[in-house]
């Protein structure tokens, strides 16, 4: 249905896979952006993706290829091609083809995940995927239980789309009717630099009540909050500090075909002594993948409307989400990153 008008052609970073599900040496075919990829973890321990085949007759690097010192080996007559997607031994002539040259994806393993950069002009990755668990003081200053295995969701077939998705990170009013909160969270901060959207909400009656310190600022303390970062469409992080402790939940949205997409969610929970053996660990991952479930019942039902019917107090906000938006679709340039904390984080 192009009636929508959705689209795969978006700037940015989109996950394709967990780091475990790609071990040492394995090749997996994956389906991402409306195309046939391979991704392969090297002899080097890197994870590479590349179209996923073969420039000499066809056949898929994924179904049979294999992992050789240089590269990812061809099972249909055994061309060899390497991590920048040349070719770099034909087994029955002395010389490489150096014409050919099999698309390589700028692909990124962080935060127990793999990413890869998509840009329909071509351009380099300008902006970086932030280390999730040391992007925020509070969840900087903690130890966290790996996502992987047990802390993570995969939808693989979704009708919706990012910008739907994306909407969650204005949408305050609808915490109390999906999630069951009591209040609805107040907007304590927002903000924007370049490609990171950033938005800061206040849960409960002292927020409600007390927003402000008595000098007139917003409350810096970070209990009962929520902190949610987009950085374009396809990746997103929510740093929840409850009494509980903090947790950190990444959800992705990765278009597969107009109107289909992937969406890969990771938690990490804070690590406190002896809270795997009391139980404690596993009963707050619960309580935190017990959330999404009922937003998804909505996306995959959802249009989106491109001029919706707002309340009065969601206006400007909506509106500068989609105008900020707008920046990751073709023929737009994008925003400059402000000056202040960059969404650029180390590399993991
Ligand atoms: S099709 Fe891959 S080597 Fe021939
Ligand atoms: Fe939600």
């Amino acid at each position: 249905m192009r009636s929508r008008g959705l689209d795969l052609e978006m700037t940015g970073w989109y996950q394709v896979a967990w780091s475990g599900e790609i071990g040492p040496e394995q090749v997996v075919p994956l389906r991402y952006l409306g195309r046939d990829l391979v991704a392969y973890r090297g002899k080097d321990g890197v994870v590479r993706v590349h179209d996923r085949y073969c420039r000499h007759l066809g056949a898929s690097l994924a179904h049979g290829g294999c992992v050789v010192d240089d590269g990812l080996r061809c099972p249909f007559h055994g061309w060899v091609w390497g991590p920048d997607g040349r070719n770099v031994s034909i087994p029955y002539q002395g010389r490489p083809n150096k014409a050919g040259r099999l698309h390589t994806w700028t692909t990124v393993e962080r935060n127990e995940s793999i990413y890869i950069w998509f840009d329909p002009a071509g351009r380099e990755p300008y902006w970086d995927v932030p280390d999730m668990l040391a992007h925020t003081p509070q969840a900087a200053s903690r130890q966290f239980h790996p996502a992987w295995p047990d802390g993570r969701a995969f939808y693989p077939d979704l009708h919706t789309h990012p910008r739907i998705v994306i909407e969650n990170a204005v949408d305050l009013h609808h915490f109390r009717f999906i999630h069951h909160t009591a209040m609805t969270p107040i907007l304590l901060e927002q903000r924007t630099e370049g490609p990171l959207w950033w938005t800061r909400a206040g849960f409960g009656r002292g927020w409600a009540k007390h927003p402000y310190d008595a000098d007139g600022e917003v409350r810096s303390d970070t209990m009962s909050t929520i902190e949610i970062f987009w950085t374009g469409l396809g990746v997103s992080m929510n740093v929840e500090h409850t009494a509980a402790g903090v947790r950190v939940v990444s959800i992705n949205v990765t278009p597969v075909e107009d109107e289909r997409c992937a969406l890969f969610a990771t938690y990490w929970i804070d690590r406190n002594p002896g809270d795997l053996e009391d139980g404690t660990y596993q009963r707050r991952l619960a309580e935190a993948k017990a959330l999404l479930p009922g937003d998804i019942d909505i996306w995959k039902h959802q249009i989106y409307v491109e001029s919706p019917v707002l309340a009065t107090e969601e206006g400007a906000l909506f509106r500068r989400l989609r105008r900020w938006t707008a920046q990751f679709y073709p023929g737009h340039t994008p925003e400059p990153a402000a000056g202040g904390p960059s969404p650029t984080t180390a590399s993991a």
